[in-house]
């Protein structure tokens, strides 16, 4: 999957989450430690270091949510990490993101921490990230 249709695959979730330019979807994995994890429906990205992973970004195609495509494009993306050596997965999620929130849940993440205000949104509002981990082992 290239940058250029990761940002067209995140414009179409209409959520309130910041879309990322085709530029910055190209750093990440253009890095030696980027986990792509893709299908027609969406993608998950992050990176491994050492024994440790992180989930940068999930998207899933807006009118494909909620059909477990997420769930599935998490699972391969932490079995990749796994592979890379990765012993535990982090992530960040916005306080209000409720489906996000749930399929890390139940996919076995626990909360470990918040940063205060840490997402400005679209309307100038700022919420806090809750950071989740979760072991790959
Ligand atoms: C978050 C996202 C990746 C989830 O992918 P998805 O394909 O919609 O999710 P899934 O179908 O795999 O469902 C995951 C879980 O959501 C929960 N869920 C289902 N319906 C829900 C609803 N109406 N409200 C809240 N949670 C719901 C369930 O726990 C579900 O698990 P289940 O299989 O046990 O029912 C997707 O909604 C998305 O792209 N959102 C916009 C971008 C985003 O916010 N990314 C996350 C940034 S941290």
């Amino acid at each position: 999957m290239t940058p250029d249709q990761m940002r067209e695959l995140h414009l179409t979730t209409r959520d309130n989450t910041r879309v990322w330019t085709a530029q910055e979807y190209r750093t990440v994995i253009n890095d030696p430690s980027a986990i792509l994890f893709s299908g027609e429906n969406g993608f998950a990205v992050g990176r491994v270091v050492h024994d440790e992973a992180e989930l940068l970004m999930i998207i899933v195609k807006h009118d494909q949510q909620l059909r477990g495509f997420g769930r599935g494009y998490l699972h391969g993306f932490e079995m990749e990490c796994h592979k890379r050596g990765a012993k535990t997965c982090f992530l960040e999620v916005a306080a209000n993101n409720n489906t996000a929130k749930s399929l890390y849940y139940s996919s076995g993440y626990q909360q470990t921490g918040t940063r205060k205000l840490y997402y400005h949104m679209n309307n100038n509002q700022r919420l806090d990230a809750l950071i989740f981990k979760k072991n790959l082992v």
